[in-house]
């Protein structure tokens, strides 16, 4: 396992994002427990991209439950459907979400949080988590993070 995340120099977010997705196949290659792993991600996310919050939210019966994250305190159940999380959910789908006060019944965990992306995981066709990214600021997520946030869910995936 790499002890140390090695940070991309260029502001680039492609670049970065191409720095840091082999860094995490690697955190999680020699570990099989599951939160242990989710938590290194989460806090991977943080330290290379900066996010405002970042972490995750796991199906559990009929609710997401809060799981591993980097950031402020935050609600700890959210419903199916509800909010941008529980709408991931129940759509089976990413949300990106330019501006939160534009997104009907968004849960405001942090009055901080301006946009945001979602992702779910998958698991033989059911969402098993989602992975829940919040900007402070507005239109701060587009389809480079779609696309590189998704390699990281297909990494979860294979470890479900
Ligand atoms: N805003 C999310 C709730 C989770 S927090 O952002 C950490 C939502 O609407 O589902």
């Amino acid at each position: 396992m790499a002890e140390e995340l090695y940070i991309a120099a260029s502001n680039d977010k492609s670049e970065q994002y191409a720095t840091l997705i082999p860094q995490i196949e690697s955190l999680v290659a020699d570990e099989k427990d599951f939160i242990a792993n989710l938590s290194n991600i989460a806090a991977a996310l943080k330290q290379a991209m900066g996010f405002f919050w970042v972490g995750f939210y796991i199906v559990k019966e009929d609710q997401l439950v809060l799981g591993p994250f980097q950031g402020p305190i935050a609600c700890t159940r959210i419903q199916f459907g509800k909010g941008v999380c529980g709408a991931s959910w129940k759509e089976k789908k990413t949300i990106l979400v330019p501006d939160v006060d534009a997104f009907p019944g968004h849960i405001a965990c942090s009055s901080a949080s301006r946009s945001e992306i979602v992702l779910p995981a998958l698991n033989q066709g059911d969402v098993a988590l989602v992975l829940d990214v919040d900007s402070d600021k507005l239109n701060d997520f587009d389809e480079t993070d779609q696309r590189h946030l998704e390699k990281v869910i297909k990494i979860i995936e294979r470890l479900l």
